[in-house]
C-alpha cells in the first residue's frame, strides 16, 4: 500500500474553512486530520462538535479525528454523530483502553490509539492486534508548528516490528513536525500516514506541498 497524507485542519484558515476543505478535497491528500483539544489533557483548546459537523458537510474524504481530551469514552457516540470515520484516543487518557477501543468500533468507526513522545510502544503489546491505527506523536501534543522529535524514527521502526510480530493491520501515523525533509526517512522506517499542518498550510502552495508529501 502506498502511504497516506492527512493535512491537519488545525493549521487551516478558520475564517474560511470551506476554502481549505475544498483545497484538501481537490488535492492528493487522503484524509482530513482533525485535532480536538480540551485544555486539560493538553495546554490548548481547539474546537468541538459544531466545527467537526461543519467540516463533515463539505469534506469528501474521511475524517481522522485525534482526541487530545481526558475521559474520551463520554463522547464516542457524539464524535460518530459529528462525522468521525477514524477516532483516536490517547493511551495516557484511558484507564480501560480495551473498552475504549471496543466502544469506538461498536459505534462504527475505525479505532486508533495515540501515544505521546515519552510513551513506549511496549504499552501497545496487548492492544495492537485490535487497532486500525497508531498515532505516534512526534511532538508533544497541543500545538501545530512544533519541532519534530528525532527519537521518533527508532520508535516507528520498533512499532513496525511489533505490528508484524502480532500480525496487526494497524497503520502507523506520524503526527507533529512532519515536513519535506523528514518524510522520506519516516516512510523508510515504516510510517503509513503522514499528518501535516504547518508544512501544508504554512507553504506558498498547499496543494503542491500535499503532492510532494504524497510522492
Ligand atoms: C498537535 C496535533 C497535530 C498538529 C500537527 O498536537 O496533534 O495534528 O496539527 O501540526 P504540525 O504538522 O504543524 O506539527
Ligand atoms: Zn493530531
Amino acid at each position: 500500500m502506498s502511504h497516506l497524507v492527512a493535512p491537519s485542519i488545525l493549521s487551516a484558515n478558520f475564517a474560511n474553512l470551506e476554502a481549505d476543505i475544498e483545497l484538501i478535497n481537490k488535492s492528493a491528500g487522503d484524509w482530513f486530520h482533525v485535532d480536538v483539544m480540551d485544555g486539560v489533557f493538553v495546554p490548548n483548546i481547539s474546537f468541538g462538535f459544531p466545527v467537526i459537523k461543519a467540516i463533515k458537510k463539505y469534506a469528501k474524504k474521511p475524517l481522522d479525528v485525534h482526541l487530545m481530551i481526558v475521559d474520551p469514552d463520554r463522547y464516542t457516540q457524539a464524535f460518530k454523530d459529528a462525522g468521525a470515520d477514524i477516532l483516536s484516543v490517547h493511551i495516557e487518557a484511558c484507564n480501560h483502553l480495551h473498552r475504549s477501543v471496543q466502544n469506538i468500533k461498536n459505534c462504527g468507526m475505525k479505532a486508533g490509539v495515540a501515544i505521546n513522545p515519552h510513551t513506549s510502544i511496549h504499552q501497545l503489546v496487548d492492544i495492537i492486534a485490535d487497532l486500525d491505527l497508531v498515532n505516534v506523536m512526534s511532538v508533544n501534543p497541543g500545538f501545530g508548528g512544533q519541532k519534530f522529535i528525532l527519537n521518533t524514527y527508532e520508535k516507528v521502526k520498533a512499532l513496525k516490528a511489533l505490528i508484524v510480530e502480532k500480525n496487526s493491520k494497524a497503520l502507523i501515523e506520524i503526527d507533529g513536525g512532519v515536513d519535506l525533509n523528514n518524510c522520506r526517512q519516516l516512510l523508510d522506517c515504516g510510517a503509513d500516514v503522514l499528518v501535516a499542518g504547518n508544512t501544508v498550510f504554512g507553504s506558498d502552495n498547499p496543494t503542491e506541498t500535499i503532492s510532494l508529501l504524497k510522492k
